[in-house]
């Protein structure tokens, strides 16, 4: 049975959003969004404390969570996309460029305020600062490379967001890419969308973790490139999956990072 507390508080975050009165959600600041996402959190916490002592209840509080927000959420792109998994998994790489691009979007001005504060929130955040980080490693290596030609493999690629915006001189010292991920769509996209010269040296492998590891992947059989890299791949895998890709990267890669 739902606990009355988790009702109670479900249906006055119902109303919250049914009043929250958007014409251009442009014009609601970076200070009202973070007061209105301190009381988005204030109502989740309240929600959690009433199921604490009652875990019998979560999945049918969780049904409930669904059916009376769900189609008001729903209205934020991000956040109809996590609803909905149209890929079959989260995280992919249309979420990713959500994130990266950090900009307003959804059905409605409500919506586009809703998508706004989450991709403007911490978890969000820390995935952009993740990628920048990314990019200027690349940068780094490439640079102090003595060899003329660097060679670069990211698994789990997704949008390869990271490799857009790096500067021409040093997308010039890299002489191949391969980039490998379990979705055809998302190296499609991040092929199309790669600056030119780093389309000319790429290579896009449809594989899972799995053919890494199993060694079904012909481009990894070699310890063959200077740097492998990987992120937002290993909150997906198992522990002993995890440390087998793990040894087997160290094996194809000259240097890993
Ligand atoms: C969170 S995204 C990260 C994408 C990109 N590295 C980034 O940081 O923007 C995770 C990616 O991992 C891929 N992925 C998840 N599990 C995988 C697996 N077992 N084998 C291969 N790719 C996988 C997904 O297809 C998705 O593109």
């Amino acid at each position: 049975m739902i606990p009355a507390e988790f009702s109670r508080a479900l249906e006055s975050f119902r109303c919250f959003l049914d009043d929250l009165h958007v014409n251009d959600a442009n014009e609601i600041g970076e200070t009202a969004r973070q007061h209105l996402l301190r009381q988005f959190e204030q109502y989740h916490a309240e929600m959690a404390k009433a199921l604490e002592a009652k875990a019998s209840a979560y999945e049918a509080a969780k049904l409930q969570y669904r059916t009376t927000v769900n189609p008001i959420l729903r209205e934020g792109e991000i956040i109809r996309r996590n609803i909905d998994i149209p890929r079959g998994y989260y995280g992919d790489y249309q979420t990713m460029e959500m994130m990266y691009r950090n900009e307003f979007e959804g059905s409605t001005p409500r919506g586009k305020l809703l998508h706004k504060i989450v991709v403007d929130g911490r978890e969000c955040g820390s995935v952009r600062k993740r990628k920048q980080h990314l990019q200027s490693r690349i940068i780094e290596l490439v640079d102090k490379e003595q060899a003329q030609s660097v060679s670069l493999c990211s698994l789990a690629a997704g949008p390869a967001a990271e490799l857009r915006g790096i500067p021409e001189a040093t997308q010039q010292k890299i002489g191949r890419v391969v980039l490998i991920d379990q979705d055809k769509e998302a190296l499609e996209y991040a092929f199309k969308n790669l600056p030119e010269h780093l389309q000319s040296v790429c290579q896009c492998v449809v594989a899972s973790v799995a053919d890494v590891v199993f060694r079904k992947v012909e481009c990894t059989e070699h310890p063959q490139f200077n740097y492998v890299y990987s992120a937002g791949l290993f909150d997906y895998l198992d522990d002993p999956t995890a440390k087998a890709l793990v040894r087997r990267v160290t094996s194809i890669a000259n240097h890993s990072t």
